[in-house]
């Protein structure tokens, strides 16, 4: 959460980080500011998003060739021009911005107010910095050493950026916990949570590691560890292109990342499946093979949507792999006291790689001897590299902080380490194995056939735009699908909704229904398809309002739902790579027709930082 990028060199400082932060929403935008060296230090911030920080500053002289830039998602204060970035120190000479969160700041601030400091907004980040200035007061040390030292003092995660007033020619950067990229150019540097900002300028890279410290000129990089040790900066290669981070045509970001679903699966699939000599190929598995096929029990821990992607996954591993299979909230897990064992296999879903929840219970499970397999989108994030080993799920940078790509991609990774898994252990049969290879292959051609329902699915949400609640309603390997689709009605159109297993409604939902509330059954033809024929009718006898995502022709189910969304045949255990996307759809439209920013919902962020 929140997003960074600063900028030293010959270029405009301003505009590349304007640029950057607006990339950059995605992880946060309460807030925004900059701070710019410029006659001075100047610290210019605004409530709102981005844009509004712009439109603000129209007209003003903001010449600079070094500047700090920071989009908040609000966790200390409330969001308000007070509390956003960049903060200046006490003494007026530090900006600094900050992505995390420092646990100990009420110690630390009272420490500070008993010497006489006063602070003029509520953040944790105001505090941290007054900390480095005092500490610079007191030691008479230059900037890199106060912040080396009031780092060792501070409990938390962080990405920190300062400028220095009377050091105009340096930026000073270090990393616990949050992301840092720094992009090297020819006589200039950047700075950013990810690498989306950078990629314009330059395609050079180095990820800043925990407890690394950066001190960047123009045209120096040096790279230090806490005990003031130089290291040697591992330059990649960024194999990203600058549109696979624009619009491309489309409205929003959400919409072009569901409309790419058939390319994300199909490069999911790419040269890990052969249908000719059925085989799956993925180094990540075939290494520790024996460690997952003879797993006492797979664990797998993720938070939102990778959560879902993991219960659907927990459905398709016990059927085709014979392993107990639990699946964790990241935050639950990390905070209780779980038993596991040396012989248990983690599984850890992350989209960014970044989730802090995530990243604490994959330590936690370490320690206790078990072993990770990480699958993640954004390739180098922090729990590809904490992890034992792991598959990428190869979606590209997703943007809409509602996820729909990478969920999608999450599923066939996790599918295909089942297959693969299942085949080495002998608990799955040629044929059946073989089938499923065959389906696996012909589903992006299907999602593309899904996606050609978009004008009728955008005439639904006209119809159901109006609701208040919703409920969606699943079985089987369709239950996580229901639950995934009222998470994105919640997220994106702020209509309150409700994923149920369709049996267990009798239970307590059932009571809210009436001629008002739209049922959402995911109720493809599968071994569930009779229980949820009666679950639908339940719904009806109670005069509610059904809407159905049907395998096409389902004549039993178009003749009792109010509306159907009918989609091609697939395997049971394939289906909800089908069946999610009339259902992100559905959300994304709802969300459209009421007016809402679908790109950017009201208090999310894509990348949760903090726990
Ligand atoms: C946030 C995002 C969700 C995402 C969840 C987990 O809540 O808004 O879209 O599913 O975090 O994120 P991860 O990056 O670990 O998949």
């Amino acid at each position: 959460m929140c997003g960074i990028v600063a900028y030293i060199g010959p270029r405009e400082a301003y505009p590349v980080i304007l640029k950057g932060l607006k990339r950059l929403e995605y992880r946060g935008y309460d807030s925004s500011g900059v701070a710019l060296l410029h006659d001075g230090l100047k610290v210019y911030k605004k409530k709102g998003k981005v844009a509004e920080l712009e439109e603000s500053l129209v007209g003003q002289n903001l010449h600079a060739h070094a500047g700090i830039g920071h989009t908040r998602w609000a966790t200390h204060g409330e969001p308000s021009d007070r509390n956003a970035h960049p903060h200046q120190s006490s003494n007026g000479k530090l900006a600094m911005i900050h992505n995390g969160i420092i646990e100990n700041y009420t110690q630390l601030k009272n420490e500070l107010i008993r010497k006489g400091y006063q602070f003029k907004s509520d953040t944790d980040t105001e505090v941290l910095l007054n900390f480095i200035e005092d500490i610079q007061r007191n030691n008479q040390c230059i900037l890199e050493e106060a912040v080396r030292i009031a780092l060792k003092r501070v409990v938390g995660a962080y990405v920190i950026v300062l400028l220095d007033k009377d050091n105009p020619d340096t930026l000073i950067a270090a990393r616990k916990g949050s992301p840092l990229v720094i992009g090297v150019g020819r006589g200039e540097h950047f700075l950013a949570s990810d690498a989306s900002p950078i990629i314009e300028y330059t395609k050079e890279v180095v990820y800043v590691n925990d407890y690394e410290l950066a001190i960047l000129k123009a045209d120096e990089l040096v790279l230090k560890n806490l005990g003031n040790e130089k290291i040697t900066p591992f330059v990649q290669k960024l194999d990203m292109e600058l549109a696979a981070i624009e619009k491309g045509g489309y409205d929003h970001f959400m919409l072009k990342e569901i409309f790419e679903q058939p390319d994300t699966i199909f490069d999911c699939l790419r040269g890990r499946l052969d249908i000719t000599n059925n085989t799956i190929t993925m180094a990540g598995v075939l290494q520790n093979i024996d460690q997952l096929k003879s797993a006492n029990r797979i664990i797998i821990i993720a938070c939102g949507t990778s959560w879902h992607a993991g219960l659907t996954a927990e459905y398709i591993i016990e059927e085709l792999c014979r392993i107990p299979v639990e699946v964790e909230y990241a935050s639950e897990f990390r905070y209780r006291n779980p038993v596991v064992h040396p012989g248990d296999v983690i599984i850890a879903i992350s989209q960014s790689g970044e989730t802090a929840d995530t990243m604490v219970a994959i330590e936690r499970a370490k320690e206790q001897g078990a072993f990770i397999f990480g699958v993640v989108n954004v390739v180098g994030s922090s729990i590809a590299r904490i992890s034992h080993a792991g598959a990428y799920t190869h979606a590209g940078h997703e943007i809409g902080v509602a996820s729909t790509k990478a969920f999608t991609a999450q599923l066939v990774v996790l599918t295909l380490i089942a297959l693969k898994v299942a085949w080495e252990k002998g608990s799955v049969d040629q044929e059946r194995y073989t089938h499923l290879l065959h389906e696996l292959y012909a589903i992006p051609e299907k999602v593309r056939e899904v996606l050609l329902l978009n004008r009728q699915i955008e005439q639904l949400a006209k119809k159901y735009q109006g609701a208040t609640d919703a409920l969606y309603l699943g079985r089987g390997y369709n239950f996580p699908i229901a639950l995934e689709g009222a998470l994105k009605l919640k997220e994106i159109s702020y209509i309150h909704a409700e994923g149920y297993p369709a049996a267990e409604m009798k239970h307590g939902p059932i009571a809210l229904v009436d001629e008002h509330l739209p049922v959402v059954f995911v109720a493809t033809r599968d071994s569930y398809h009779e229980k949820i024929v009666s679950n639908i009718q339940e719904i009806k006898a109670r005069k509610g309002k059904v809407i159905a995502v049907i395998t096409a022709g389902d004549q039993t189910i178009t003749g009792m739902a109010d509306d159907t969304i009918g989609i091609p045949e697939a395997d049971e255990i394939l289906a909800p790579l089908l069946s999610v996307i009339p259902l992100q759809l559905l959300s994304y439209h709802i969300g459209v027709a009421k007016g809402c920013d679908v790109d950017k919902p009201r208090n999310l962020a894509k990348s949760v930082t903090v726990e």
